[in-house]
């Protein structure tokens, strides 16, 4: 059987780098023999802006039965109702409790990083991504009014908190059983949110305890910031809320070229349900240039292959992504000359050799 996976081009620039990757998806799978069977689904801002629909429920239904979702980007500047990225990317992540949010930043090839002395760079954010202030609960009285207040809830359920440190300790062992260092940093701000990170602070001690072979430290959002520029090697699996991994995992992509080349995957572990995506968004300054950094969504369809059971397919891609960085056949982002397209040509030839010299 087939996996059946939805595609969701989306806005901008998503377009134009999902084709990328399903090339290379395509290319890749042909080798390995894994079935994919493409649906794609005609969601994001032109169908918003003509029939006022953001994801009709039979839509969802159909995203749900599907094995996995592959998406570009959502947002476009001409769609300004601030429900619209709610009601489709945050929709699917709650509705489908993707409480995963797993974001790997690697260092590709030497050179791409923007720090003068980095060492080795190979950390994975992974960020709560169902709960926290961004579960839309909160409102606001006199709008528009010089007594005007606004407000925006951030959850935390002790459910949610431990599953998502408790994972983090078992990726942490998966990485260590791999070459990796293996240690867990819990990234909160419990010194001034002192009821909600409490939780988090407690929650950790107990998972730390359970796990004594593992190194575990905390810091603060603040300080992890200032130590992921200033000494990005200390860091392997790095756990924390909703918003400080969006803003953590943006920093730690420019660590290591940009956000063209970050991928993730938002995961359900218990039920196997997963989307997969670019980290970066819709980018709409770069849309329909043909310039695009396809190598976050190309590395995306890899992790969805892991998500599949296709070790080979997602290391090869991976191996060949490296191998154009390295030699710089890549977008401008990246320091090259290439198209959105020809730097996708550039990993499929990759592919090729790879393909070509694994023992039969
Ligand atoms: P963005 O990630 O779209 O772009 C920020 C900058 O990063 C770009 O101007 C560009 O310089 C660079 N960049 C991003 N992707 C690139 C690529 N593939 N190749 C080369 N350069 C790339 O962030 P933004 O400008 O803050 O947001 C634009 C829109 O996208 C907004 O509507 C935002 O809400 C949305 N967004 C969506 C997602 C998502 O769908 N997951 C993620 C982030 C932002
Ligand atoms: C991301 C994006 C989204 C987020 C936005 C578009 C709501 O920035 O996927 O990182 O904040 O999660
Ligand atoms: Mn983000």
């Amino acid at each position: 059987m087939p996996f059946r996976i939805a595609v969701i081009p989306g806005d901008g620039i998503g377009p134009e780098v999902i084709a990328q990757g399903r090339r290379v998806l395509e290319a890749v799978t042909r080798a390995t023999g894994t079935s994919l069977d493409f649906v794609t689904y005609d969601l994001g801002a032109e169908r918003y802006l003509r029939t006022r629909e953001i994801l009709p429920d039979s839509v969802f239904g159909e995203l749900q039965a599907a094995d996995a979702i592959y998406l570009g980007a959502i947002g476009d500047p001409r769609v300004q109702n601030p429900q619209y990225a709610a009601g489709l990317l945050l929709r699917l992540r709650f509705e489908l409790d993707l409480w995963v949010n797993l974001r790997p930043s690697r260092l590709l090839a030497p050179g791409l990083t923007p720090l003068r002395d980095a060492g080795s760079i190979d950390l994975v954010v992974v960020r709560e991504n169902t709960e926290g202030a961004y579960v839309g609960i909160g409102g606001q009285f006199k709008r528009g009014t010089p007594d005007e207040i606004a407000i925006q809830e951030d959850v935390n359920t002790r459910k949610g908190v431990e599953r998502i440190i408790h994972y983090a300790f078992e990726l942490a062992v998966r990485r260590r059983a791999a070459g990796h260092r293996g240690r867990v940093t819990m990234v909160d701000k419990s010194n001034a949110l002192y009821h909600a990170h409490d939780l988090w602070q407690r929650v950790f001690a107990l998972e730390r305890q359970a796990a004594p072979d593992i190194e575990a430290e905390h810091l603060f959002v603040d300080a992890a910031a200032m130590q992921l520029v200033k000494e990005p090697s200390r860091f392997d699996v790095i756990v924390t809320s909703n918003m400080f991994g969006d803003i953590l995992s943006d920093l730690a992509s420019e660590l290591v070229g940009g956000l063209g080349q970050a991928p993730s995957a938002n995961l359900n572990p218990d039920n196997r349900r997963g989307l997969f995506e670019p980290v970066h968004g819709s980018a709409p300054k770069h849309a329909g240039k043909g310039i695009a950094n396809p190598f976050g969504a190309i590395l995306a369809g890899a992790m969805m292959l892991r998500h599949l059971g296709d070790e080979m397919g997602a290391g090869q891609i991976e191996k060949a992504v490296m191998s154009a960085a390295e030699e710089r056949l890549t977008t401008r982002d990246l320091g090259g000359t290439l198209t959105t397209a020809a730097a996708a040509d550039a990993v499929l030839e990759r592919l090729e050799r790879i393909g070509s010299s694994r023992p039969r």
